[in-house]
């Protein structure tokens, strides 16, 4: 195996550093809705591509990486051999060089408030990652759980929940710090449910006072890709020591994390997408992401919880769905 420092393969500098180009190009491609848009039209004009110098130079790059290929009119543009493998990855992509590219402007300065506009732009794009890599297990997990009120701590935007709870036909009750998210989220609900009945809830998970009425019923939790924001250890035991305190009548809690790699330092640029921009990222933040093993762990220490079941996801790498009962 090659010693840290000294790998045989070797990186190409002009390339790394056009790709770092396209990937601003390709999460502000996704931001504009041209992805969207193309998915839907098959094709888009000049007119669909809209005014200006930059999103003429934002297609261009897409026409060289083949995600867009010239019409045969040679004026608009159709999707190329790489538009489906764009299109599915793209949210990666956005969260992190458009939606998080404050945060790493901003890491040696000293971070600003995030905008909120980031937030929308962040929520969306996990959102999308969600859906595409994610959902389809975590909803057979739950499934499995036969919920009568599911609960979803962190819901984001709310798009899972409201899929899942819609899907299962059950009542559910999303919470998250964010009041912005809990607003996109009451706006989706009025859009997309017909017949489950939802409650969002704007606070701090830890904030959260005994036997709240609004959780009365809870019988399942999810907690996807934010588990790591109740860290460090003692602190997430705090968490799983309230929670039954909040909704006594939980008895199943199903995290999804993505864990800290623990590949070789050397291979670590081979990682899959997206453990090196997550890592990065979260470190920018000072924030620590626990390895598997570390959350294995915890689990085991923590009274009055037992892991039922692990599963892992291959995208986003290193994503374990966890499954937490009450003993
Ligand atoms: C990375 S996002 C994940 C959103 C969604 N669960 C998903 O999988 O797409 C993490 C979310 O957790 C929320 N969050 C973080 N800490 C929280 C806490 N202590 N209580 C409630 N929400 C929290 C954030 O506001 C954010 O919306």
């Amino acid at each position: 195996m090659d010693r840290l420092g000294e790998t045989s393969w070797r990186i190409d500098f002009t390339e790394v550093f056009n790709y770092g180009v396209l990937c601003h190009a390709l999460a502000t491609a996704d931001n504009l809705g041209l992805f969207d848009k193309m998915s839907d039209k098959g094709v888009l004009s000049e007119d669909d591509l809209g005014e200006g110098l930059f999103v003429k130079e934002i297609a261009s790059l897409l026409l060289a990486a083949a995600i867009f290929k010239m019409g045969i009119d040679n004026a608009s543009y159709v999707a190329g051999p790489a538009f489906g493998e764009a299109m599915s990855l793209k949210g990666f992509f956005t969260w992190l060089f458009l939606g998080s590219g404050h945060v790493l402007v901003e890491a040696t300065t000293g971070l600003d408030e995030a905008s909120p506009r980031m937030g929308d732009v962040i929520g969306k794009a996990t959102a999308d990652f969600g859906r595409n890599f994610i959902d389809e297990l975590l909803l057979e997990v739950v499934r499995q759980r036969s919920a009568t009120k599911l609960l979803d701590i962190g819901c984001g935007d709310g798009s899972r929940l409201v899929k899942f709870a819609t899907e299962l036909g059950v009542s559910a009750v999303g919470v998250d710090l964010s009041p912005k998210a809990i607003d996109v989220a009451l706006a989706r609900e009025v859009r997309t449910s017909d017949s489950s009945e939802f409650t969002w809830i704007c606070s701090d998970v830890l904030s959260l006072k005994s036997r709240d009425p609004r959780l009365e019923g809870v019988d399942v939790a999810l907690m996807s890709l934010m588990a790591h924001d109740l860290w460090p250890e003692s602190n997430f035991h705090s968490f799983l020591d309230k929670l039954p305190h909040i909704a006594p009548s939980i008895r199943t809690l199903i995290i999804t994390e993505t864990v800290r790699s623990t590949a070789d330092p050397a291979a670590f640029l081979k990682e899959g997408i997206p453990t090196v921009g997550y890592e990065y990222l979260h470190s920018a933040m000072d924030q620590y992401i626990p390895t598997e093993l570390q959350w294995l762990s915890t689990i085991d220490s923590a009274p009055g919880w037992v892991l039922a079941e692990a599963k892992r996801i291959e995208i986003p790498s290193n994503t374990v769905v966890m499954v937490l009962e009450r003993t």
